[in-house]
């Protein structure tokens, strides 16, 4: 079993290979999209694709493009989420934000530009490879799908509009969990179950387990805007209150919120029962997740 940094540090030494392959490196587009996309991220999600393939007796070598598209998409979705239009952040991963280095049109095509590239890369492999398209495509398919108007577009849409007309509660609440952060962790490991070819009731307990641990994980981000040092955690603090957000806290309060990610985490464990030991990756995942600093 591989762990969190070792998937980690195989995403990071792709990642630029895909960007220069397609893009002239001196250019100001491939300068900005590689400026945020390795500036040292966790690379969770295209983790958590990769350990799901290897669970699932898949090829995690042939999964490495769908990874980091995903880690592209992720990272595109920073890009606009600290743009002056939206939470009008200076800090992401420990450097100034995209729009404060190159310019908010350029910010923005950097976005457009890493969106647009995870799409190009997977459909590419998908087409090279005609004996096993199906399952290459279906996992594209649920990636863009996680990501866009069903998903992350949505969640991040609903948080905007609850902020800008300060409305919502916990229904809302649910719903900008699922759609902005839920998905991006849900459709990953359901691209690697279509990858791995596994059957429905490992799909189902994927669901639940990425349902579970993005609950957590945006819990778990919103206390660290509150309680987080922004030199550990990389990007700035108290901009939740400050910006007028719909958060965990706000709903909850602190100690509901600290409540809520024990209760999904507890969620995110039983959802695994089901995969026996093999799924000690995803537990120490969900477990390491619970007191992050960053
Ligand atoms: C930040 O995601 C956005 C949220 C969903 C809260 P990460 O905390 O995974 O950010 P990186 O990739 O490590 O920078
Ligand atoms: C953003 O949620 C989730 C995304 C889809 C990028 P936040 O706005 O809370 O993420 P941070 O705190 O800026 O990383
Ligand atoms: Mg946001
Ligand atoms: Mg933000
Ligand atoms: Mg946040």
């Amino acid at each position: 079993m591989k762990s969190l940094q070792e998937y980690a540090a195989l995403v990071e030494e792709r990642l630029p290979g895909y960007i220069l392959a397609k893009c002239d490196a001196s250019s100001t587009l491939a300068r900005a999209m590689l400026y945020s996309l390795m500036a040292g991220g966790k690379r969770l999600r295209p983790a958590m694709l990769l350990a799901a393939v290897d669970m699932l007796g898949g090829n995690s070598g042939e999964a490495m493009v769908y990874a980091c598209a995903v880690e592209m998409i992720h990272t595109y979705s920073l890009i606009h989420d600290d743009l002056p239009g939206m939470d009008n952040d200076v800090l992401r991963r420990g450097i100034p934000t995209n729009h404060v280095k190159f310019g908010e049109g350029q910010a923005i095509l950097a976005g457009d530009g890493l969106l647009s590239l995870a799409a190009e890369l997977m459909l590419e492999d998908a087409l090279t490879h005609p004996g096993s398209m199906d399952r290459r495509v279906a996992a594209a398919w649920e990636i863009i799908r996680g990501a866009g108007a069903f998903g992350m577009v949505a969640g991040q849409s609903l948080d905007l509009a609850c902020e800008r007309e300060h409305v919502g509660g916990s229904k809302e609440l649910d719903l900008i969990f699922l759609g902005k952060t839920c998905r991006m962790f849900i459709h990953p490991l359901r691209a690697a179950a279509r990858l791995a070819v596994a059957e429905e009731w490992a799909v189902d307990a994927l669901d639940r387990y990425g349902l579970a641990f993005g609950r957590m994980f945006q819990a778990a981000d919103d206390m660290l805007d509150i309680e987080g040092n922004a030199s550990i955690l990389g990007k700035s603090v108290g901009k939740d209150e400050k910006g007028g957000k719909l958060t965990a806290i706000g709903v909850y309060g602190l100690e509901g919120a600290r409540a809520l990610v024990d209760e999904e985490m507890a969620k995110a464990l039983e959802a695994l029962e089901p995969f026996g030991p093999e799924a000690d990756f995803f537990r120490e995942l969900v477990r390491s997740m619970r007191g992050r600093d960053r």
